[in-house]
């Protein structure tokens, strides 16, 4: 491991991208930073990074993003649809999942709530895992958690459920829309049903379609996640799923290149099956022509939007496009939490994420303790960082704002990058912003560790010299 402090300089920056364009995006885009292996086992202390955040003036009307999760998912063959990535656990009936809605998120809930008293609510995202396993009955139940931190919601809440296409059946979707969820994810991944059977996925086109129109019928928001650098799949299928979409009259598409990794059947058995570095850019390049040209709008590296009657309002949007501060709540196995601000002093603002262990986890609230199993304390540095990442990923940067909170220039604290990137036509620089242009979207994660790279540099020498971080978490 290198860790001789070499600046980035532009002949650095232009033989990154040179040699980086026709390679496999191997990490995924970054929501925060730094990686989760940078962050550490010491215990976090939840109660002293709540009393930081709420001794801010600016947090008063700050909004806050609630994240609630669940750990189950319906066994495949290949075990976790054959490429996920996500900590999950296997579905073993109700009785689990009941038990961990009443004996355990209530709990956790009840330690949070009063630091979050007064505060007002942005979004709401049940997610997971596979939150439409949740029997219908039990959707009131989760809204009445929502409500037990925020009694009053604005309509123009985004309430978001996550799940798989044939559990939305049509009597679920009614329980989600009477509870006063407005919205629903679904993970598709592939329509094209002998492709979707690579995954273990037992979904039917028709169960998909289905879902999609009773969600329309019942007047809900429906996002399709949909991934293309699958095994096996051509340019020809991931067009005509996505033509069959937008003729269904689906209007928030989620589309993701697929991030091969880990243990998982994909990257261990199907890796030569998957379409090169070069078809997977031709993907996007297709795929982001065929839906500008149906009237979407791209919101993010892979968040595509069509305006319509009913405004939607992604999750993340919330704390994507700004850069002073972010509040996001996750309850639950493998939720996240990020309290950062730029205000707050050195090294008072965390990211960190609940135990991805369902009996560590459990145990946890047993005992009364937050489920924390380790976090992030945020320098500055990081913080500008996380927040440089989170607003790339909505595309571009407001050099304005960006000086305005951290009085620096973003071009001026990166420019051999920036001139690299604009160098290749991935960038586009103006006095007011710096935007991902042309192909730039897709390389969002190569984009994101050229930025990193001196950081990551001086956290790895940290590391090394044992001092600061602690034991990597992962
Ligand atoms: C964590 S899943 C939860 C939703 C639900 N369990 C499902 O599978 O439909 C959310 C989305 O993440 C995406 N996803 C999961 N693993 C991925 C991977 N390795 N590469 C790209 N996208 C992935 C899928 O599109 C999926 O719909
Ligand atoms: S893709 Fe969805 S259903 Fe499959 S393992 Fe991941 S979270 Fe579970």
């Amino acid at each position: 491991m290198s860790t001789s402090a070499v600046p980035i300089d532009l002949p650095w920056a232009r033989n990154y991208v040179e040699s980086h364009v026709d390679k496999r995006q191997v990490n995924k885009i970054q929501h925060a930073f730094p990686s989760p292996r940078f962050w550490s086992n010491r215990e976090v202390p939840v109660d002293q990074v709540k009393e930081n955040r709420n001794r801010l003036e600016s947090v008063r009307d700050s909004a806050i993003s609630l994240y609630m999760g669940v750990p189950f998912c319906i066994k495949t063959d290949p075990g976790k649809c054959g490429y996920c990535l996500f900590p999950v656990e296997d579905y073993t009936g109700n009785a689990s999942m009941d038990d961990y809605l009443e004996n355990y998120l209530k709990k956790e809930v009840e330690m949070m709530k009063s630091s979050l008293e007064g505060k007002n609510l942005w979004g709401v995202y049940f997610g997971g895992g596979t939150s439409n396993l949740y029997r219908p009955e039990k959707y009131q139940v989760l809204m009445d958690l929502v409500h037990e931190l925020f009694p009053v919601i604005s309509p123009q809440v985004d309430i978001t459920l996550e799940g798989i296409p044939q559990l939305f059946s049509r009597d679920k979707l009614e329980a989600i829309r009477d509870s006063g969820m407005n919205r629903i994810s679904m993970g598709v991944q592939q329509l094209n049903e002998d492709l979707n059977r690579l995954s273990g996925r037992k979904q039917t086109k028709k169960q998909v379609i289905r879902a999609i129109e009773n969600s329309q019928e019942l007047g809900l928001a429906c996002n399709v996640d949909v991934i293309f650098g699958w095994p096996q799949q051509t340019l020809d299928s991931m067009v005509k799923d996505l033509e069959e979409l937008v003729a269904l009259g689906v209007r928030d598409i989620t589309h993701y290149e697929l991030n091969v990794g880990g243990p998982t059947d994909f990257a261990l058995n199907r890796y030569h099956e998957l379409p090169s570095t070069l078809t997977n850019l031709e993907m996007y390049r297709v795929s982001r022509d065929l839906l500008q040209s149906h009237g979407f709008e791209q919101v993010t590296a892979y968040n595509w939007r069509k305006a319509g009657e009913q405004e939607i309002k992604p999750y993340e949007e919330g704390v994507i496009r700004r850069f002073t501060s972010i509040d996001a709540v996750g309850f639950g196995y493998a939720a996240m939490t990020f309290f950062m601000d730029v205000e707050l002093d050195r090294g008072q603002s965390w990211s960190y994420i609940n135990w991805r262990n369902l009996d560590q986890y459990r145990r946890a609230i047993e005992e009364g303790r937050y489920p924390a199993e380790c976090g992030y304390q945020h320098d500055p540095e990081d913080f500008r960082l996380f927040m440089l990442f989170r607003n790339l990923f909505a595309l571009e940067l407001d050099r304005e704002a960006y000086h305005d909170a951290f009085g620096l220039d973003v071009f001026e604290e990166f420019s051999n990058v920036w001139t690299a990137l604009e160098e290749f036509g991935l960038a586009e620089i103006t006095e007011e912003k710096i935007a991902l242009v042309g192909d730039g979207p897709f390389y969002t994660p190569m984009v994101q560790t050229m930025l990193a790279e001196e950081r990551y540099r001086h956290l790895r020498s940290r590391e090394v010299r044992g001092r600061g971080i602690g034991k990597p978490a992962v």
